[in-house]
């Protein structure tokens, strides 16, 4: 069958077993393009909570999938491919943070929305790139704050909004490639251009890039919605390279350059078009969370979805 065979198919038993397909920014472009919703991971977690629908093919990394199924428990919740992880979120385990917690008694645990249930059921809030920095805030100053599990978000926090939190040592194989001296070059290159940087780069703490005119650092939507609305017509983007599927859709005629050309993320691509297919005619492969766990991880996702 064609991409476009596969397409439609898709589309006919959506219909029939009310499906709703949602898709992450980093996906292929043929699997965004079936999408019924394209979001970053805080999107994402909203249209699920916010959906009708009997079931979710969730076209993402699989902590994302879980997520989806702790707030929607009632829905019948379906990854695509099986296998597809996440380097940060398994840089941590419940256990490993339930002995950091103990190591450092009185710290108000923040957990990045990329974690496992496990973790996340021992954090007290979660929040994603988009509402991190709100999140941290809306935390008494003087409290001390841990913060898991990406160093570099982390080390970002703390310099925008002069907190000191404690950070863990994970970091994403992805933007881990794109450190400070990358996106000086780039932009040197470029004179025109504004860099578009996500937080979770190893450079975007550097305050050579912090600070610097041209550069914008934001989550995928955020990076997406700037390039809408600003008038400049050239971009280095400094992260997964997919972005710039939908970057080219929101913003025409405006050029997109690669920071680097590897920084994709080996784990989305696992989504194919042939297995966002299989996963709807056998209803596979579901996602469950065990009830307590589940129970325990709701709270700090129920504290995020609420930040603005
Ligand atoms: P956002 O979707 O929040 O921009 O995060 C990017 C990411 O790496 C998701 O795994
Ligand atoms: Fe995880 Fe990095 Fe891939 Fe995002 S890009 S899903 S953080 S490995």
């Amino acid at each position: 069958m064609s991409v476009n065979e596969i397409s439609i198919r898709i589309k006919q038993l959506q219909e029939e077993k009310n499906a709703i397909i949602l898709a992450h920014y980093y996906t292929r472009p043929e699997v965004q393009d079936v999408a019924d919703y394209l979001g970053d991971s805080l999107g994402l977690s909203r249209m699920a909570a916010r959906t009708d629908a009997r079931v979710i093919v969730f076209c993402g990394v699989h902590f994302m999938a879980e997520t989806a199924s702790i707030i929607s428990p009632g829905k019948k919740v379906l990854v695509p491919a099986l296998h597809a992880g996440c380097s940060l979120a398994e840089s941590i385990t419940g256990e490993d943070l339930v002995a950091w917690r103990l190591a450092h008694p009185g710290g108000v645990v923040v957990c990045y929305v990329n974690t496992s249930a496990a973790v996340k059921a021992h954090a007290d809030y979660c929040c994603t790139s988009s509402n991190a920095t709100r999140v941290v805030e809306s935390i008494p100053a003087g409290r001390p704050v841990l913060f898991v599990p990406d160093k570099n978000l982390g080390a970002y926090i703390n310099k925008v909004t002069g907190r000191e939190m404690e950070l863990w040592d994970g970091d994403c194989c992805v933007h881990e490639r794109l450190p400070a001296a990358l996106l000086l070059e780039r932009l040197e290159e470029y004179p025109g251009a504004i860099a578009l940087v996500h937080p979770e780069s190893s450079g975007s703490s550097d305050d050579r890039v912090l600070y610097h005119p041209r550069v914008f650092i934001a989550s995928t939507a955020g990076m997406i919605d700037h390039a809408r609305r600003s008038s400049c017509r050239q971009y280095i983007v400094a992260t997964e390279l997919e972005t710039i599927h939908e970057l080219n859709k929101s913003a025409p005629g405006k050029e997109f350059i690669p920071a680097l050309r590897t920084t994709i993320c080996g784990q989305m691509k696992k989504i194919t078009i042939e297995r966002v297919l299989e996963a709807l005619e056998k209803e596979q492969f579901e996602v469950r969370v065990p009830d307590e766990t589940r129970e325990r991880a709701r709270r700090p996702i129920q504290r995020m979805l609420e930040v603005k």
